[in-house]
């Protein structure tokens, strides 16, 4: 396979990206044959893939309820899509599978303990009505996850609600939200709901003004007074420390803003999602290994999350099509994203591509807090923005399957 992509010399940051190519692992049959082994052994009552052990790379499963079930059905999806841009023949009814795998996921419309995260839930109906748009149980799936999600909006914050707390004025967003007001969108474009649209950007407005610090970095926690609005904490629960700036978080933050942008053209999304990739760039080290955390130690040597690096990746893809989507099509922009992009899918995949493992990926870090500290696994999420990153750079012309 010839995996060469030539982009035009430019100077980035202090790091030039002159030439840069897509690992052939990206497009790896493994990843077909380690994704299909799993869908064919669904455990019955339902549970869903989350991470690996550390050791031997076999996936943990967990109860529907659980904020990540829908990616393993999202991935099945994903696989119909690449079967469909790479011409694949004899490939497994991906599409059956998918919704079979979605099933368990109905209860979960009128009743989760997931709180904001019904957005992520959401993914595998998101896939189907691209398949059939008039699929009724599908459409029912999305609205009512938003409607879930709608529910948690408060107006004095201006936010929806991250978690559940005790004390019922005490209301804590994080970064991650971002990604969960897609959900948002998709329903008000099936209901023409507004109200819907307006929670997202007051959300997204909310986050750029007191999540983002003014170098691009963020905060995974701000913790608002729901009486009042006023931000009383900034911290975090999953990074390293309070001030420091956790990985995935920001590259949540890279996705939701540009996906923001999308959806709104407000510059000032587009903004904050260039400030955040390029905090995220210049803050990586040498060996492009994406850290779980930009301030944690070094030594002993932090360990990688290879989730944060595909998601970022992913980010970076949707941040150079809105580049290259600008009026003029800003190409440099675009170009520069792209390359970074391809940057951090090779030296992610020089680092944990793990053929012996069940998951694609091995390097991911789940959370890095003693006494649960659970690094070096892999992670269902992690797989499935490594694909889909493979997926939409077929997309965009800039690899060939
Ligand atoms: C519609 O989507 C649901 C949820 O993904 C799935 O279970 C069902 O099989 C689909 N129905 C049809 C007729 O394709
Ligand atoms: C909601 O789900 C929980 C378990 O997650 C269950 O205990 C409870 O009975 C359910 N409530 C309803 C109204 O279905
Ligand atoms: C629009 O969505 C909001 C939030 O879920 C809801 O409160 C409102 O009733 C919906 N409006 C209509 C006309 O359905
Ligand atoms: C929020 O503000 C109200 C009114 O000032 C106060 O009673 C409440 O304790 C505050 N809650 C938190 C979590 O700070
Ligand atoms: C969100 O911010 C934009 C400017 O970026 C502003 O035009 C809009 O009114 C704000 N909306 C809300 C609901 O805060
Ligand atoms: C963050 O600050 C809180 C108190 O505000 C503290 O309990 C917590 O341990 C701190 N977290 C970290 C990771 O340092
Ligand atoms: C976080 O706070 C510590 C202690 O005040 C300080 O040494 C460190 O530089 C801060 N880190 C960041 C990223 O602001
Ligand atoms: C990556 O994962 C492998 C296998 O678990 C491990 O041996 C290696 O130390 C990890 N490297 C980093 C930088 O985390
Ligand atoms: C932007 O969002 C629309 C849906 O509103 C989608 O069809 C389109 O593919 C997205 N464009 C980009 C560049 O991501
Ligand atoms: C093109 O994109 C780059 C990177 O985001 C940005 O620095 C530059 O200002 C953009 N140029 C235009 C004309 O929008
Ligand atoms: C990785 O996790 C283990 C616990 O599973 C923990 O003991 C170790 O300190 C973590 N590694 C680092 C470098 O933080």
């Amino acid at each position: 396979m010839i995996a060469l992509l030539l982009v035009a010399p430019c100077l980035f940051l202090g790091v030039s990206y002159a030439q840069f190519t897509y690992p052939a692992q990206l497009y790896s049959p493994l990843i077909q044959q380690k994704i299909l082994k799993v869908a064919q052994s669904e455990p019955n009552p339902a549970q869903y893939p989350q991470y690996t052990d550390r050791v031997e790379g076999i996936w943990q499963y967990f109860a529907p309820d659980t904020w990540t079930t829908g990616f393993f059905p999202a991935t099945l999806y994903e696989l119909n899509t690449r079967a469909q841009l790479c011409g694949l023949r004899n490939q497994p009814d991906w599409v059956t599978m998918a919704r079979q795998w979605s099933a368990a996921e109905v209860p979960l419309e009128q009743n989760s303990t997931v709180g904001h995260d019904v957005g992520f839930l959401s993914f595998p109906f998101v896939h189907e009505l691209a398949i059939d748009p008039s699929n009724q149980s599908a459409i029912e799936a999305v609205n009512q996850f938003a409607t879930a999600l709608a529910a948690r909006f408060n107006p004095v914050v201006g936010c929806t609600r991250s978690w559940d707390t005790a004390d019922p004025t005490d209301f804590e967003v994080i970064i991650d939200n971002m990604m969960n007001l897609e959900v948002l969108f998709v329903s008000e474009s099936l209901t023409n709901n507004h109200t819907l649209r307006d929670i997202a950007i007051s959300h997204a407005n909310k986050t750029m003004e007191n999540h983002v610090r003014p170098d691009g970095s963020s905060f995974h926690v701000v913790e608002y007074n729901a009486t009042t609005g006023d931000v009383i904490w900034r911290g975090t629960a999953q990074g390293y420390a309070n001030n420091s700036t956790w990985t995935r978080g920001q590259a949540w933050g890279v996705y939701g803003f540009a996906n923001m942008f999308n959806h709104t053209g407000d510059m000032n999304y587009l903004e904050t999602s260039r400030r955040m990739a390029t905090y995220f760039l210049n803050n990586l080290p040498e060996n492009g290994i994406t850290p779980w955390d930009f301030d944690a130690p070094l030594v002993p040597p932090r360990p990688a999350d290879s989730s944060a690096a595909a998601i970022v990746a992913t980010g970076l893809l949707l941040l150079s099509r809105q580049e290259a989507s600008l009026k003029p099509s800003n190409t440099t922009g675009a170009d520069l994203w792209a390359s970074a992009a391809l940057k951090i899918l090779s030296d992610t995949t020089n680092l944990a591509w793990q053929p012996a493992w069940q998951s694609l990926l091995a390097n991911g870090t789940v959370n890095n807090h003693y006494p649960s500290a659970n690094n070096l696994t892999g992670i269902v999420y992690g797989d499935y923005y490594y694909i889909k990153a493979g997926n939409d750079l077929v997309t965009m012309g800039l690899s060939s399957c």
